[in-house]
């Protein structure tokens, strides 16, 4: 049982984003930052002059089997981050892994059991776009009904970075999954911001801008969705755009139109063209990339509540499932939520 005074102590696995988690564990007032774990050499050296005192280890054994560990921060690529994750909840450790978080639903049903045998272990993903200061803003405004009741919902994941499935590790990996690695911020996204789980999906998806590349899956990946009260909406994974990098969101309700653009997002609420729409400046995407392991750390310490649960992860996975089970069978599928029914 961790208890305020004693502070978490904590270790980073995978040191690219995983250098934003390590800083927000040494920033963190009740948490220690205790070991930093890379296989890449290279990477070790660098980031060690940026963390005097701090071990950095190849291995992620020594992170994983250290029992002076209580919060296994796990940012290494995606084929790892399952089997992580199960040693950390054997060995009693609390888990807070980079999406996404398995790469397929036998494996999330794995890390589920593995929780449920392990009430007091807890689990949170790096969902950051809850985090984001305009998105946050919008979602005060559609729970104070300034845009009505929503009607259809779109985001698109513009992620604007071909070269990174083509020449990193992304593009070496066998199944990377481009809804899994950014359509899982989208489904999160629409559901948190609207409230609304998504039932049905019917999706589609192309290789077009990767092709001939070596790029062995799909780059782009449209998908329709239906929520449980009738909106609908379109969830868009768009690796090959050539657009900057961008959450791409559109909501439409019954009382007004809320557009994400660059600069700011524009709020309408008329349909008459001589009526301007209200610039919404919040700052997009305005986060540090460290936040929510932040509050988890806060959570740990029952000092706040996680802004990404359990639930939360798994449901924004299993809406990836189902649109992942569509492309491949060309068919509508029902989403089956993971974590139904539990606690
Ligand atoms: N939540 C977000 O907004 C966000 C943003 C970027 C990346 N990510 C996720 O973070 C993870 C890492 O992505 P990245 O962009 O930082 O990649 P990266 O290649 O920049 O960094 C990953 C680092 O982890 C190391 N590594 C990988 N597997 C390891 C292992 N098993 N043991 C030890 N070291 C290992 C690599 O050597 C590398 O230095 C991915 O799962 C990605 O989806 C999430």
């Amino acid at each position: 049982m961790i208890t305020q005074a004693a502070p978490l102590r904590a270790g980073v696995i995978g040191l690219g984003v995983g250098e934003k988690l390590a800083e927000a564990v040494r920033a963190h007032p009740h948490a220690e930052l205790r070991t930093l774990c890379d296989f890449d050499p290279a990477k070790r050296a660098e980031v060690s002059t940026r963390f005097p005192g701090v071990p950095v280890v190849a291995d992620a054994d020594a992170v994983l089997e250290d029992p002076a560990i209580d919060l296994v921060c796990i940012a290494s690529h995606d084929n790892f981050h399952s089997a992580q994750t199960l040693r950390a909840l054997a060995a009693g450790k609390h888990v807070f892994v980079e999406k996404p978080f398995v790469l397929d639903e036998a494996e999330a049903i794995q890390v589920r059991d593995a929780l449920l045998q392990r009430p007091g272990l807890r689990l949170s993903s790096n969902l950051i776009l809850r985090r984001c200061p305009r998105f946050l803003d919008l979602r005060r405004r559609i729970r104070a009904g300034e845009l009505g009741r929503l009607f259809h919902l779109e985001g698109d994941y513009n992620y604007g970075r071909l070269h990174k499935i083509l020449e990193g590790w992304r593009g070496r990996m066998a199944n990377y999954s481009a809804v899994h690695g950014g359509g899982v911020h989208m489904a999160d996204l629409l559901m948190w911001l609207s409230g609304e789980r998504v039932l049905e999906v019917t999706a589609w998806g192309n290789a077009i801008a990767s092709a001939g590349s070596g790029f062995r899956n799909l780059d782009l990946v449209m998908a329709l969705l239906r929520f449980e009260h009738g909106a609908v909406g379109k969830l868009g994974v768009n690796f090959g755009c050539v657009y900057p990098h961008f959450h791409k969101l559109e909501l439409y309700g019954t009382e007004g139109t809320f557009s994400n653009r660059r600069e700011h997002a524009l709020l309408y609420r008329s349909r008459d063209p001589a009526q301007l729409p209200e610039q919404l400046t919040g700052a997009y995407p305005g986060t540090h990339k460290g936040e929510l392991l932040a509050n988890f750390i806060d959570s740990l310490h029952g000092l706040a509540s996680p802004d990404v649960s359990e639930a939360d992860v798994f449901d924004s996975l299993s809406v990836c499932l189902a649109i992942e089970r569509s492309v491949h069978t060309g068919q509508p599928v029902r989403v089956d939520y993971l974590w139904e029914g539990r606690p």
